[in-house]
Protein backbone atom coordinates (compact mmCIF):
# COMPACT_ATOMS: atom_id res chain seq x y z
CA UNK A 1 0.00 0.00 0.00
CA UNK A 2 1.15 3.89 -0.59
CA UNK A 3 1.91 6.23 1.98
CA UNK A 4 -0.89 8.98 2.49
CA UNK A 5 -0.08 12.37 1.83
CA UNK A 6 -1.69 14.73 4.43
CA UNK A 7 -3.72 17.52 2.82
CA UNK A 8 -4.94 20.54 4.26
CA UNK A 9 -8.00 22.18 3.09
CA UNK A 10 -10.56 20.70 0.64
CA UNK A 11 -10.27 18.07 -1.71
CA UNK A 12 -12.31 17.26 -4.59
CA UNK A 13 -14.62 13.83 -4.33
CA UNK A 14 -14.45 13.33 -7.70
CA UNK A 15 -11.65 14.81 -9.79
CA UNK A 16 -11.87 14.12 -13.58
CA UNK A 17 -9.08 15.21 -16.18
CA UNK A 18 -8.68 15.45 -19.93
CA UNK A 19 -5.39 14.30 -20.43
CA UNK A 20 -4.59 16.20 -23.75
CA UNK A 21 -1.14 17.24 -25.64
CA UNK A 22 0.48 14.12 -25.77
CA UNK A 23 0.72 14.13 -30.12
CA UNK A 24 2.42 17.90 -30.16
CA UNK A 25 4.60 17.20 -27.49
CA UNK A 26 6.36 14.36 -29.48
CA UNK A 27 5.65 16.37 -32.37
CA UNK A 28 7.71 19.37 -30.85
CA UNK A 29 10.51 16.95 -30.09
CA UNK A 30 10.95 15.48 -33.42
CA UNK A 31 9.28 12.26 -32.59
CA UNK A 32 6.20 10.38 -33.64
CA UNK A 33 3.26 10.95 -31.41
CA UNK A 34 3.05 7.81 -30.38
CA UNK A 35 6.05 8.71 -28.21
CA UNK A 36 3.95 11.14 -26.65
CA UNK A 37 1.35 8.66 -25.56
CA UNK A 38 4.05 6.28 -24.15
CA UNK A 39 5.53 8.78 -21.95
CA UNK A 40 1.61 9.90 -21.00
CA UNK A 41 1.40 6.30 -19.56
CA UNK A 42 3.76 7.04 -17.04
CA UNK A 43 2.09 10.53 -16.08
CA UNK A 44 -1.26 8.29 -15.87
CA UNK A 45 0.77 6.33 -13.00
CA UNK A 46 1.92 8.76 -11.58
CA UNK A 47 -1.66 10.72 -11.46
CA UNK A 48 -3.19 7.72 -10.03
CA UNK A 49 -0.83 7.29 -7.29
CA UNK A 50 -0.80 10.68 -6.23
CA UNK A 51 -4.78 10.58 -6.20
CA UNK A 52 -4.99 7.39 -4.14
CA UNK A 53 -2.12 8.46 -1.77
CA UNK A 54 -4.37 11.76 -0.97
CA UNK A 55 -7.08 10.16 -0.52
CA UNK A 56 -9.49 11.81 -3.66
CA UNK A 57 -12.48 9.08 -3.66
CA UNK A 58 -12.98 9.00 -7.70
CA UNK A 59 -10.66 9.88 -10.49
CA UNK A 60 -11.77 9.94 -14.06
CA UNK A 61 -9.42 10.01 -16.59
CA UNK A 62 -10.36 10.51 -20.47
CA UNK A 63 -8.51 8.29 -22.59
CA UNK A 64 -10.29 7.91 -25.78
CA UNK A 65 -12.78 10.14 -27.39
CA UNK A 66 -16.06 8.56 -29.56
CA UNK A 67 -14.84 11.02 -32.10
CA UNK A 68 -10.73 9.32 -31.49
CA UNK A 69 -11.64 6.63 -33.93
CA UNK A 70 -11.02 9.33 -36.82
CA UNK A 71 -7.20 9.46 -36.18
CA UNK A 72 -5.08 7.41 -38.62
CA UNK A 73 -5.26 4.03 -38.08
CA UNK A 74 -1.89 3.54 -36.80
CA UNK A 75 -2.27 5.77 -34.15
CA UNK A 76 -5.38 3.78 -33.17
CA UNK A 77 -3.92 1.01 -33.27
CA UNK A 78 -1.39 1.99 -30.62
CA UNK A 79 -3.09 3.45 -28.62
CA UNK A 80 -4.66 0.58 -27.96
CA UNK A 81 -1.87 -1.43 -27.46
CA UNK A 82 -0.61 0.30 -24.80
CA UNK A 83 -3.93 0.68 -22.88
CA UNK A 84 -3.35 -3.27 -22.72
CA UNK A 85 0.08 -2.69 -22.07
CA UNK A 86 -1.38 -0.33 -18.98
CA UNK A 87 -3.91 -2.46 -17.67
CA UNK A 88 -1.32 -5.26 -17.63
CA UNK A 89 1.60 -3.49 -15.85
CA UNK A 90 -0.78 -1.49 -13.60
CA UNK A 91 -2.88 -4.80 -12.17
CA UNK A 92 -0.80 -5.31 -9.48
CA UNK A 93 -0.98 -2.17 -8.31
CA UNK A 94 -4.40 -1.36 -8.80
CA UNK A 95 -5.53 -4.62 -6.80
CA UNK A 96 -2.64 -3.89 -4.12
CA UNK A 97 -3.95 -0.34 -3.20
CA UNK A 98 -7.63 -1.33 -3.34
CA UNK A 99 -8.55 0.62 -5.74
CA UNK A 100 -11.18 -0.21 -7.79
CA UNK A 101 -10.43 -0.24 -11.96
CA UNK A 102 -13.90 0.80 -14.17
CA UNK A 103 -14.47 1.51 -17.61
CA UNK A 104 -16.98 4.23 -19.10
CA UNK A 105 -17.85 4.27 -22.75
CA UNK A 106 -19.01 2.38 -25.96
CA UNK A 107 -16.82 -0.51 -24.72
CA UNK A 108 -17.85 -2.90 -27.77
CA UNK A 109 -16.28 -0.86 -30.47
CA UNK A 110 -13.10 -1.34 -28.11
CA UNK A 111 -11.16 -4.49 -29.95
CA UNK A 112 -11.41 -7.91 -28.36
CA UNK A 113 -7.71 -8.06 -27.17
CA UNK A 114 -7.44 -5.33 -25.19
CA UNK A 115 -11.92 -4.88 -23.90
CA UNK A 116 -11.47 -8.62 -22.22
CA UNK A 117 -8.08 -7.49 -20.02
CA UNK A 118 -10.07 -4.23 -19.30
CA UNK A 119 -13.49 -6.10 -18.09
CA UNK A 120 -11.63 -8.50 -16.41
CA UNK A 121 -9.28 -6.11 -14.15
CA UNK A 122 -13.11 -4.27 -13.58
CA UNK A 123 -14.59 -7.46 -12.35
CA UNK A 124 -11.40 -9.14 -9.88
CA UNK A 125 -11.24 -4.99 -8.68
CA UNK A 126 -15.13 -4.51 -7.77
CA UNK A 127 -14.74 -5.21 -4.16
CA UNK A 128 -12.15 -2.33 -3.98
CA UNK A 129 -13.27 0.87 -1.94
CA UNK A 130 -10.38 3.02 -1.45
CA UNK A 131 -10.59 4.96 -4.98
CA UNK A 132 -12.45 4.64 -8.10
CA UNK A 133 -10.57 4.68 -11.18
CA UNK A 134 -12.70 4.77 -14.23
CA UNK A 135 -11.00 5.18 -17.64
CA UNK A 136 -13.00 7.07 -20.12
CA UNK A 137 -12.70 4.94 -23.55
CA UNK A 138 -14.69 5.51 -26.90
CA UNK A 139 -16.59 7.67 -24.35
CA UNK A 140 -18.54 10.77 -25.58
CA UNK A 141 -20.93 12.80 -23.68
CA UNK A 142 -23.58 13.10 -26.03
CA UNK A 143 -23.33 9.04 -26.94
CA UNK A 144 -23.80 8.64 -22.90
CA UNK A 145 -26.83 11.12 -23.24
CA UNK A 146 -28.42 9.57 -25.73
CA UNK A 147 -27.96 6.01 -24.27
CA UNK A 148 -29.59 7.02 -21.11
CA UNK A 149 -32.19 8.70 -23.27
CA UNK A 150 -32.52 5.54 -25.22
CA UNK A 151 -32.77 3.28 -22.17
CA UNK A 152 -35.42 5.87 -20.76
CA UNK A 153 -37.75 5.66 -24.16
CA UNK A 154 -37.26 2.22 -23.87
CA UNK A 155 -38.77 1.56 -20.36
CA UNK A 156 -41.58 4.20 -20.89
CA UNK A 157 -42.53 2.18 -23.88
CA UNK A 158 -42.86 -0.74 -22.14
CA UNK A 159 -44.96 0.39 -19.50
CA UNK A 160 -42.16 0.30 -16.44
CA UNK A 161 -41.55 3.88 -16.45
CA UNK A 162 -43.83 6.71 -16.31
CA UNK A 163 -42.62 9.80 -17.82
CA UNK A 164 -43.44 11.76 -14.69
CA UNK A 165 -41.15 9.97 -13.33
CA UNK A 166 -38.41 11.19 -15.48
CA UNK A 167 -36.16 13.63 -13.57
CA UNK A 168 -32.54 13.91 -12.32
CA UNK A 169 -31.93 10.94 -10.82
CA UNK A 170 -33.84 8.75 -13.34
CA UNK A 171 -31.35 9.74 -16.06
CA UNK A 172 -28.15 9.80 -13.51
CA UNK A 173 -28.95 6.14 -13.04
CA UNK A 174 -29.54 5.25 -16.27
CA UNK A 175 -25.65 7.39 -17.29
CA UNK A 176 -22.38 5.19 -17.76
CA UNK A 177 -21.20 7.31 -14.23
CA UNK A 178 -24.48 5.45 -12.06
CA UNK A 179 -22.13 4.16 -9.49
CA UNK A 180 -19.87 7.03 -9.42
CA UNK A 181 -19.76 10.71 -7.12
CA UNK A 182 -22.66 11.83 -9.34
CA UNK A 183 -20.64 15.25 -9.91
CA UNK A 184 -17.34 15.96 -11.01
CA UNK A 185 -15.85 18.56 -8.53
CA UNK A 186 -12.75 19.41 -10.23
CA UNK A 187 -11.73 19.28 -13.75
CA UNK A 188 -8.42 19.35 -15.25
CA UNK A 189 -7.24 19.62 -18.80
CA UNK A 190 -3.28 19.89 -19.77
CA UNK A 191 -1.82 21.28 -23.02
CA UNK A 192 -3.89 24.45 -23.50
CA UNK A 193 -6.96 23.95 -24.91
CA UNK A 194 -9.88 25.51 -22.58
CA UNK A 195 -13.00 23.27 -24.18
CA UNK A 196 -15.29 20.37 -23.12
CA UNK A 197 -14.24 17.51 -25.91
CA UNK A 198 -17.35 16.10 -25.18
CA UNK A 199 -16.16 14.55 -21.74
CA UNK A 200 -18.65 14.47 -19.07
CA UNK A 201 -21.22 17.03 -20.47
CA UNK A 202 -23.93 16.19 -18.18
CA UNK A 203 -21.71 15.14 -14.73
CA UNK A 204 -19.68 18.86 -15.40
CA UNK A 205 -22.54 21.03 -14.41
CA UNK A 206 -20.93 22.37 -11.63
CA UNK A 207 -17.44 21.61 -11.34
CA UNK A 208 -14.66 23.93 -11.28
CA UNK A 209 -12.17 23.93 -14.56
CA UNK A 210 -8.67 24.05 -14.23
CA UNK A 211 -6.85 24.44 -17.06
CA UNK A 212 -3.11 24.42 -17.82
CA UNK A 213 -0.55 24.80 -20.71
CA UNK A 214 1.79 21.73 -19.80
CA UNK A 215 1.25 18.80 -22.08
CA UNK A 216 -0.04 15.58 -20.32
CA UNK A 217 3.63 13.96 -20.71
CA UNK A 218 4.94 16.53 -18.48
CA UNK A 219 2.19 17.10 -16.26
CA UNK A 220 3.88 16.52 -12.23
CA UNK A 221 2.50 16.08 -9.37
CA UNK A 222 3.54 19.99 -8.03
CA UNK A 223 1.22 20.70 -10.72
CA UNK A 224 -1.87 18.15 -9.31
CA UNK A 225 -1.45 20.00 -5.97
CA UNK A 226 -1.38 23.85 -7.38
CA UNK A 227 -4.93 22.49 -9.01
CA UNK A 228 -5.96 21.48 -5.77
CA UNK A 229 -5.23 24.38 -3.75
CA UNK A 230 -7.14 26.72 -6.38
CA UNK A 231 -9.84 24.04 -6.34
CA UNK A 232 -9.83 24.77 -2.23
CA UNK A 233 -9.53 28.84 -3.11
CA UNK A 234 -12.75 28.71 -5.08
CA UNK A 235 -15.73 29.52 -3.96
CA UNK A 236 -18.47 27.33 -5.06
CA UNK A 237 -22.19 28.45 -5.19
CA UNK A 238 -24.32 26.23 -7.05
CA UNK A 239 -26.42 29.27 -8.15
CA UNK A 240 -27.12 30.29 -4.45
CA UNK A 241 -26.01 33.68 -2.83
CA UNK A 242 -22.20 33.15 -0.94
CA UNK A 243 -23.22 32.27 2.77
CA UNK A 244 -23.26 34.51 5.81
CA UNK A 245 -19.29 35.52 6.83
CA UNK A 246 -17.78 34.54 3.55
C1 LIG B 1 -4.29 13.16 -25.75
O1 LIG B 1 -3.27 13.68 -26.53
C2 LIG B 1 -4.47 11.67 -25.91
C3 LIG B 1 -5.64 11.30 -26.74
C4 LIG B 1 -6.54 12.10 -27.20
C5 LIG B 1 -5.77 9.88 -27.07
P1 LIG B 1 -3.50 14.04 -28.05
O2 LIG B 1 -3.20 12.84 -28.87
O3 LIG B 1 -4.82 14.65 -28.28
O4 LIG B 1 -2.36 15.11 -28.28
P2 LIG B 1 -2.49 16.46 -29.09
O5 LIG B 1 -3.61 17.22 -28.48
O6 LIG B 1 -2.73 16.09 -30.52
O7 LIG B 1 -1.18 17.13 -28.85
C1 LIG C 1 -9.95 14.96 -25.92
O1 LIG C 1 -8.81 15.36 -26.56
C2 LIG C 1 -9.99 13.47 -25.81
C3 LIG C 1 -9.00 12.88 -24.91
C4 LIG C 1 -8.13 13.52 -24.17
C5 LIG C 1 -9.03 11.45 -24.84
P1 LIG C 1 -8.77 15.63 -28.13
O2 LIG C 1 -7.38 16.02 -28.46
O3 LIG C 1 -9.35 14.50 -28.87
O4 LIG C 1 -9.78 16.88 -28.26
P2 LIG C 1 -9.87 18.02 -29.35
O5 LIG C 1 -9.92 17.36 -30.69
O6 LIG C 1 -8.65 18.87 -29.19
O7 LIG C 1 -11.10 18.78 -28.98
MG1 LIG D 1 -5.51 16.58 -28.27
Amino acid sequence: MYDPIPWEGPLPRHLAMIMDGNGRWAQARGLPRVAGHRVGADTVRAMVRACRRLGIEALTLYAFSAQNWKRPPDEVKALMELLLEYVEGERAEILDNDIRFNCIGELGKLPRFVREPLEELCRVSSGNRSMVLTLALSYGGREEICAAARRIAEEAAAGTLAPDAVDEAAIESRLWTHDLPGEVDLLIRTSGEQRISNFLLWQLAYAELWFTDTPWPELGTDQLFEALRAFGDRERRFGDIAPKGA
